[in-house]
This record gives C-alpha cells, structure tokens and sequence, in this order.
C-alpha cells in the first residue's frame, strides 16, 4: 500500500475542476504550465486588442502566429487529435487559455456591443470562465468570418469527425443542449473542455454534463463501493474524497498507477489504472 497526502488547496487544481458561476476559479492556472498552441493557422485572439476589438477577429484568420495558448497537456492532447484527424487547416482554435484581464476586457466588450442577455448566456463572468484554467479551447470551421464569441462549429464534416474522436482523447462538449440551468450558459458546440480520460467517455456515455458527473462521483467515496469502468481497452477504478480542513490522507494499492484531480468545490476524485 502507499500512504497518500493531499492538501486543502490541491482542490482547486486539476483536469476535472468545476468553474461556473456557483464556483469560481481559486487558483490562477502557473504561467508555467500554459504553452501556445502548435497550429498551421492558429487564431488570434488580438490578446491586447480593447473593447469593441470584435470585427478585428473577423478579420484575422489568416495570421500566421498562433496567440492560442492551453495548458500543457490539453494542448499536447489537441494538437494530437488534430493529428489524428487530419484537420490541418480546416479547423480554427479560436480561444483557450485567457488571463482574468482579458476574460473581464471579452465581458465588457460583449456587454457593449451585444448587451447583458447575450453576454450572460455567452461569456462567463471574469473569475466563473474555463477559459481561465487552460482546459477550454473554442474551435471553429475555417471560413470567413469567423464570430470570436460563437464561432462556426457544425455536427457534419470535419467537425463531425473532431467530435466524434474527441471523448478517447478527453475533451467532451461543455456546454450542450438541455443543460443551460445546470452549466448556467448557453448551448455552445464550439467549447471543448480536457477532462482527461476515462472521465470524457463516462460523460459521454450517461450524458452528464460536468456538474452532473461530479456530482455522480460523489455516490462513489473512497470508504464505499468504487467505480470500475472499461474505456478504450483498459480498465479503471474511480472513487471521489471528501478533502479535510488541512491534510487529507488515505492509502492507495501500492502497484496501481493514479491520478488525482480536485473538484474545486470540496473534494478530489481519484483515477486509478488497473
Ligand atoms: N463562453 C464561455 C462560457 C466562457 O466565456 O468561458
Ligand atoms: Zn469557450
């Protein structure tokens, strides 16, 4: 067996942190871990551009440079699938990791141009975006123009074949249909957020938005019953921790690979390979 040490704040950090408007960003994703993302025609976001910027971004989709930044595994993992699929410069990334300045300069710019309906259905409140963790990316069919806010992503085509490799690769769909009053935004085919796996296929496979599932870990704790699942030819053992107020200590088999993510609300979820 290994003895296992987690630390309160270490709920805050990890592929399957919560971030809505119920629970906000804690921790600041370490400049450290976010790189550009490698693309033949990477978006960009015209970080520094001022409010009103919006018909600048229509208008850019053929610089050269990629200003589309993620954190290191999500983009190691993206830049994979693309691979795989072959999408070369079909597909658009539009906008990952942005900084709290530049999620609070998208709100207000929102806000002007598009007022506070569609600005509460579209863009998270600066603090309550995943954009801000570096586990989001929005992506975009390559044709002109492309709208920064709610870029151009259909079901069929390229994109089809983007969506339908992406769960074995950990990025699920965030904000579908049908789940508005539990993610709080607007159906949003174009933002795909790293979980990791197996976690995107369980998603996948009961429907569960990132809330619901969560929440459906939770049945699974680490005293109790565990979840055993099959994905992609291997085999997982799943159970959720409640975090204590300072140190948080269990004992693991000592031979099994594992991985722990918090959930940012109040516990971590353990991912064990067997
Ligand atoms: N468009 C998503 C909700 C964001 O602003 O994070
Ligand atoms: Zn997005």
């Amino acid at each position: 067996m290994k003895a296992v040490t987690l630390h309160r704040e270490q709920v805050y950090s990890g592929n399957l942190i919560l971030v809505n408007a119920q629970y906000p960003l804690q921790q600041s994703t370490p400049p450290e871990q976010i790189r550009p993302l490698e693309h033949p025609q990477a978006y960009s976001e015209n970080k520094t551009a001022p409010p009103h910027a919006q018909e600048s971004f229509e208008h850019t989709a053929a610089l050269p440079s990629s200003c589309v930044s993620l954190e290191r595994k999500t983009a190691l993992v993206l830049e994979t699938l693309f691979t795989t699929i072959g999408s070369g410069s079909s597909l658009i990334p539009v906008s990952g990791f942005r900084t709290r300045r530049e999620q609070e300069e998208i709100y207000a710019s929102s806000l002007a141009e598009h007022g506070k309906d569609f600005t509460e259905s579209y863009v998270a409140s600066p603090g309550c975006s995943e954009h801000e963790t570096g586990l989001a990316i929005d992506l975009a069919l390559n044709r002109d123009p492309i709208d920064f806010l709610r870029p151009y992503f259909p079901r069929d085509g390229i994109c089809g074949r983007f969506r339908s490799k992406a769960a074995s690769y950990g990025f699920v769909e965030r904000y579908q249909e049908g789940k508005e009053a539990l993610t709080g935004i607007a159906p949003e085919p174009w933002h795909f957020r790293y979980v990791g796996l197996p976690h995107a296929t369980i998603m996948n496979t009961h429907g569960f938005c990132l809330e619901e599932y969560l929440d459906y870990l939770k049945d699974f704790p680490y005293e109790g019953r565990h979840l055993e699942v099959h994905v992609e030819n291997k085999s997982f053992e799943l159970f959720y921790k409640k975090a204590e107020d300072d140190l948080t200590e269990l004992t693991l088999p000592g031979y099994l690979p594992f991985q722990v993510s918090g959930d940012n609300r109040e516990g971590f979820v353990f991912t064990l390979w067997r």
